[in-house]
């Protein structure tokens, strides 16, 4: 049975491959307003696709931002479990485009790994549960459990519009556990199931000076400058020990326990290897921590942008009238975006330079998030994982950010199953980002598997 589901994955490997590069040819960058009809342009393919897969009622539904795609198949059984899987077709942005080695939305295949924007994050991990649904139906003339798909367009720009979707939409997407492929395995040949994500607080600082562009020779040492106050600001957001000065921002944090810092320390981690093939000489973070638990559970502070005064060729002596900084802070369970944007604010403003005018909004927020490990349905994942690649997964927590995790357990009262068959290296949001195939392809027998390991599964 098994062998013969593998050998007819195997056997159409490149009809899936020609399939997907044309999923990933849809430039469907959510934050780009002139990007909005490639995005809806991309929902419809999808939804075409769900249909020509053997799932019902595929449709495009509008929401206040970017569509939904939903489609469903429920013939399995009032007995059976109804699986929601969830996952995006938006991506972000390909800049800087120069660095990619081939156009980011023509899809090209070198060595083992697809390289293309959407490639990992997210399209080609939702692709695996089109396939494996496929698959299915083509040997099996049916599916084992009920299955809801909800691929939502908005999600590299918070999910902001789909909170709303789903509140208005209870009973349509009831269901008993929901499937999620936007994260990574833990290395190349270990896979692993999430059971953590952290939750993001994103803020931008705009400094204002003078009215205008100044002669710096003129004017330069009279007036703040608004570059250098921005700058000001950022220093005093860390301190030296790599620990957020924010007042109050680690009120919430839970510590980490030792059973899983023990955990952690246990996987295999080459730290030498890890900053080289970053192109650093050391990695950096809070004192007192190991780099897993850096990314995985403690809270931090990046400046993701900035911008200001003259960047062009040559040089220009100018004092520019403003600045502006983006900040985001990735946050670990227990705390919450709204308090910390608060903190943020009120730290920046205290902090704020005289002589420029200082303001703080906020973007998007996700909350962090974590789950039992032990749960039926992470088992049920774990021997699908163990089936597919022929080893026994890991649990990890992962560093990202899945916005709607936290809004359908507490709205569904489903528990979430982080099955991601991405890879650190596979430099999601950055050139050149790739999915590896080797992981495409067992991930469409994971998938496979794992709907028959549900299909076991009682529900009340
Ligand atoms: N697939 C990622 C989330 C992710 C990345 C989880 C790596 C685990 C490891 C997702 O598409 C993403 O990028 N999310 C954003 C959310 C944000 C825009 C609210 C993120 O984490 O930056
Ligand atoms: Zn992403």
């Amino acid at each position: 049975m098994v062998s013969e589901t593998f050998g007819y994955i195997d056997s159409n490997r490149s009809r899936y491959l020609e399939e997907l590069k044309v999923f990933l040819s849809y430039p469907s960058i959510s934050t780009l307003s002139e990007h909005r009809e490639d995005v809806l342009a991309c929902a419809e393919y999808l939804k075409e696709h769900c249909k020509k897969v053997g799932l019902e009622n595929s449709s495009v539904i509008p929401t206040g931002g970017h569509p939904v795609v939903y489609a469903d198949w429920l013939h399995a059984g009032k007995d059976k479990p109804t699986v929601l899987i969830y996952g995006h077709y938006d991506v972000q942005p390909v800049d800087p485009l120069e660095l990619w080695t081939s156009p980011p939305f023509q899809a090209t295949v070198r060595g083992d790994n697809i390289y293309a924007r959407g490639a990992a994050d997210d399209k080609g991990q939702v692709f695996i549960h089109l396939k494996a649904i496929e698959t299915y139906f083509e040997l099996n003339k049916s599916l084992p459990v009920n299955i809801k798909l909800l691929i939502e367009g908005e999600e590299e720009i918070g999910s902001e519009n789909l909170e709303l979707f789903i509140k208005e939409r209870l009973e349509m997407l009831k269901s008993d556990v929901c499937v999620i492929s936007d994260t990574a395995m833990y290395s190349r040949d270990i896979p692993a199931l999430g059971y953590a994500l952290r939750g993001l607080c994103y803020m931008q600082i705009d400094v204002i000076g003078p009215n205008r562009d100044l002669h710096s020779g003129q004017f330069g040492g009279a007036v703040e400058n608004p570059i250098n106050a921005l700058a000001s600001i950022i220093s005093k957001l860390k301190d030296e020990k790599g620990r957020i000065s924010i007042d109050g921002f680690y009120d919430d944090v839970l510590p980490l326990s030792d059973k899983e810092r023990d955990n952690f320390a246990r996987l295999p981690f080459d730290e030498k290897k890890y900053a080289e093939e970053l192109g650093v000489d050391a990695t950096s973070g809070e004192e007192g921590y190991s780099t897993l638990e850096r990314i995985w559970a403690r809270p931090t502070l990046d400046c993701n942008g900035i911008h200001g005064g003259f960047t062009g060729e040559g040089a220009k002596t100018v004092l520019p009238s403003k600045a502006s900084a983006k900040v985001s802070m990735r946050l670990v369970p227990n705390q919450d975006p709204d308090k910390i944007a608060k903190l943020f604010t009120d730290y920046v403003y205290k902090i704020a330079p005289k002589g420029v005018k200082v303001s703080v909004s906020g973007h998007h927020h996700s909350e962090p998030w974590i789950s039992p490990v032990e749960s039926k349905w992470n088992q049920a994942a774990a021997r699908a994982l163990k089936g597919a690649f022929g080893k026994e997964p890991v649990f990890i927590r992962e560093g990202g950010s899945i916005p709607i995790v936290t809004v359908i357990e507490k709205l569904l009262y489903v528990p979430v199953v982080l099955l991601g068959f991405g890879l650190p290296d596979e430099n999601a949001h950055s050139p050149d980002e790739n999915l590896n195939l080797n992981n495409f392809f067992n991930g469409i027998k994971t998938v496979y598997l794992f709907y028959n390991e549900l299909a076991n599964i009682k529900i009340n």
